[in-house]
């Protein structure tokens, strides 16, 4: 069993690249499904979501050329897709393959896959997604509730007016991917706002898709017959697209930086995409500058300084991002005073609490949330990630603790952080893996 081993205490110091945001790459993958012409995916970032849906289009049919040795660019063609069946153990493994439901749908009107895996965090229904999808002129073919597999037909796919009753990130970028080809407009209320979405958005509108509002709460899309670029039939162009950087990759760092007192710079990042973490880590007393011309920000923070606590609430973007709740909440477990954390968006997001209180952490959970009292540095301790973000929280409590930290269940890490341990310790964290 893989395990990080962190001998804490060391500030962090100099710089650190970000990779391409796995919740992007993770929706942009099967949207190639959607093209009539092959592509070029750049900055996609080493992970094991990536791996899995590489494998399942691979899977499908497709072609899936590596071109460098970074592994973080691929040339990938749909052309000799004829498969719409997403094999069941790799839909299990991950939750963002419900993204092949909307792209396999969209490009013939067909899809069957297992309802998604990935990390528990209470009830994850997909309600909205079907509902989407439904409205755009989908059948389920299967309506036992018990059953774990999705399967969808669809005569043939038209627009529609899509309201979601919840802020969903996954069911507006799976109705955007049902949306895209299918005749005449569709409209999406109350869409989730997060860089990902318009990520997925401009990378379908540089393929020749006719999506505005991405970023609003108002996502209006006209269908196309292809999605071929701008180059026309028969053109040998190379249509490239880089996905965006992550987000959460990027708070976390700030957060390692922040928490160990030291000083960091964050390369390859939109500052843009920080601003409620930033805002955040401000009120704590952290020193927070954005270098626009670099795309890149600087995380500092005096070795002498006592943090003040602040209260967060979780909220869907542009509010703070629940998928930095337990990062932050770790860093506040040193903080003077008592912050209050609210979780809106994960009925379950608080088993970390559990592993941080090994390492002395003194935290309440109340009913949506949590009370964490700041005092003393933590002590390392054999710690567990509960599910990815919970993992990267253990990653900054042992950092920042007297003494070493074994962190297990790193598969979960894994998901979502390319090369952690590695990046790291190239700004000074004594981590390794074993
Ligand atoms: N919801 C419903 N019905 C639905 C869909 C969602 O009730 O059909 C509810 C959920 O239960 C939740 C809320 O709506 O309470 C928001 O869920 P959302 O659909 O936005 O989440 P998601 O698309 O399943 C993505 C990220 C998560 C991230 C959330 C919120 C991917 C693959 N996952 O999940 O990322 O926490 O958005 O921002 O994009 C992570 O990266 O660690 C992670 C969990």
């Amino acid at each position: 069993m893989e395990k990080f081993v962190i001998n804490g205490g060391h500030p962090l110091k100099g710089e650190i690249l970000v990779s391409g945001a796995k919740n992007s790459a993770v929706a942009i993958l099967p949207a190639t499904l959607l093209l009539d012409v092959p592509c070029i995916i750049e900055n996609v970032p080493d992970i094991s979501d990536v791996e899995i849906c590489l494998k399942i289009l691979k899977g499908l049919g497709a072609e899936v050329k590596p071109l460098n040795q970074q592994g973080d660019t691929y040339w990938i063609s749909c052309r000799n897709v004829s498969d719409f069946y997403v094999p069941y153990k790799e839909a299990k493994k991950m939750r963002a393959s419900y993204y092949f439901l909307g792209a396999l749908l969209g490009r013939c009107g067909n899809a069957r896959a297992a309802m998604p895996g990935g990390c528990s965090l209470g009830a994850r229904p997909i309600d909205q997604h079907l509902k989407a999808f439904e409205i755009l002129g989908a059948k389920q073919l299967i309506e036992d509730q018990q059953s774990d597999i999705v399967e969808l037909h669809a005569e043939s796919l038209r627009g529609g007016n899509i309201s979601m009753d919840v802020v969903s990130v996954g069911a507006t970028m799976n109705a955007i991917l049902a949306a895209v080809k299918a005749p005449g407009i569709t409209i999406i209320e109350n869409a989730a706002k997060e860089p990902h979405v318009v990520d997925l958005a401009n990378f379908l509108n540089y393929m020749g898709a006719n999506i505005k509002g991405a970023g609003t709460d108002v996502i209006k899309i006209e269908g196309v017959k292809k999605l071929m670029g701008n180059a026309g039939e028969g053109s040998t162009v190379d249509y490239r697209y880089s996905i965006v950087p992550d987000q959460i990759e990027a708070g976390t760092f700030m957060v390692a930086a922040a928490a160990t007192k030291g000083d960091v710079i964050i390369k390859g990042v939109i500052p843009k995409h920080l601003e409620a973490i930033t805002a955040k880590l401000i009120d704590c007393g952290v020193n927070v500058e954005e270098l626009d011309n670099m795309d890149a920000i600087r995380v500092s923070v005096e070795n002498k300084k006592i943090f003040c606590p602040t209260n967060i609430k979780t909220e869907p973007y542009p509010g703070f991002p629940t998928d930095m709740q337990p990062q932050m909440a770790t860093l506040l477990t040193i903080a003077n005073g008592e912050s209050s954390i609210m979780e809106n968006v994960w009925e379950d997001r608080f088993r970390y609490v559990h592993e941080l209180r090994k390492m002395g952490a003194e935290i309440n959970i109340t009913q949506n949330g949590a009370v964490v009292r700041g005092g003393d540095l933590l002590t390392g301790a054999c710690v567990n990630a509960c599910d990815l973000r919970a993992g990267a929280a253990m990653i900054i409590a042992g950092l920042m603790a007297n003494g070493c930290t074994e962190i297990t269940e790193i598969q979960h890490i894994e998901r979502g952080y390319a090369d952690i341990a590695k990046k790291l310790r190239g700004i000074g964290a004594d981590i390794v893996k074993i």
